[in-house]
């Protein structure tokens, strides 16, 4: 309704222009990093220049994320439906994490970030797994920043998966149907070893979550931004975050 335009602008406007508290901060963030495409078409560009600059992004939050001591950081790299994108795009995207680690593993190893990983690992292809892999391996004794990257994920496969392994468990008289409740269902899903996140980031201007952790997004906040992803810097982070802090949590509750 157009009469309530201007009062969520200022609304908004009050909000960015609060500062960062270092109390209440999300532990764990999730982001949708879409708009490569449109940024490079933008320019002029080809595609694969907007994921090359969407990989410098990616640097930028995990270090802004590494200084504000976040549990974790799960980045939506590549859905099971992005398949579907021509052939050569694939290709290139499954290149990027080898590209991503040859530069930037050591300074992750420094930080003392975590890699993880979310979604079917094994249909990647070899020297993907092989890059990922060894990131997970050479940061698996770090403490710090889990930096979970979603691989061939989507959520409603993630869930097929947890349904079948809990009717296994039945099946084989593990556990009895009573035992299912929200807890195992957290443990059955890929995100086991997460926390849901606090705050779900998408960028680009769409506004829906694309098969992107349903289960784990029950009660997080959300954040939709028009920025593309290889525009969305430190800056454009923080002021995610500032909103966040202005929102109230009640789970439900008043
Ligand atoms: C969405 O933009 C972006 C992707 C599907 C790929 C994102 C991948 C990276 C940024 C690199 C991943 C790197 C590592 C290290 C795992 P889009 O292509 O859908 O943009 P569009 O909607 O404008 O076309």
């Amino acid at each position: 309704m157009a009469f309530r335009i201007p009062f969520l602008k200022r609304k908004l406007k009050t909000e960015i222009n609060t500062e960062l508290s270092l109390e209440n901060l999300p532990k764990h963030v999730a982001i949708i990093m879409d708009g490569n495409g449109r940024w490079a078409k933008q320019r002029g560009l080809p595609r694969a220049a907007g994921h090359k600059e969407g990989m410098t992004t990616i640097k930028k939050i995990v270090s802004k994320a590494v200084e504000l001591n976040l549990e974790a950081l799960t980045l939506y790299a590549f859905s099971t439906e992005n398949w579907k994108r021509p052939k050569t795009e694939v290709e290139y995207i499954m290149k990027l994490p080898s590209q991503f680690l040859d530069t930037y593993l050591q300074e992750l190893v420094d930080n003392n970030v975590q890699v993880r990983t979310i979604g079917d690992f094994s249909k990647l292809p070899e020297h993907t797994q092989k890059a990922v892999q060894t990131s997970i391996d050479r940061t698996a004794s770090n403490t710090g920043l889990i930096l979970n990257f979603a691989l061939n994920y989507g959520s409603r496969a993630e869930m097929l998966d947890a349904l079948k392994g809990i009717a296994h468990d039945v099946e084989a008289k593990r556990i009895a149907i009573d035992d299912i409740n929200e807890e195992l269902i957290n443990q059955k899903l890929y995100t086991h070893f997460l926390n849901d996140p606090d705050l779900l980031i998408r960028t680009s201007g769409e506004v829906r979550l694309s098969n992107f952790l349903l289960w784990q997004v029950a009660y997080s906040e959300f954040y939709f931004t028009d920025v593309y992803w290889p525009d969305f810097d430190e800056n454009e982070f923080v002021k995610a975050l500032i909103v966040y802090q202005s929102r109230k949590r009640r789970y439900g509750g008043i």
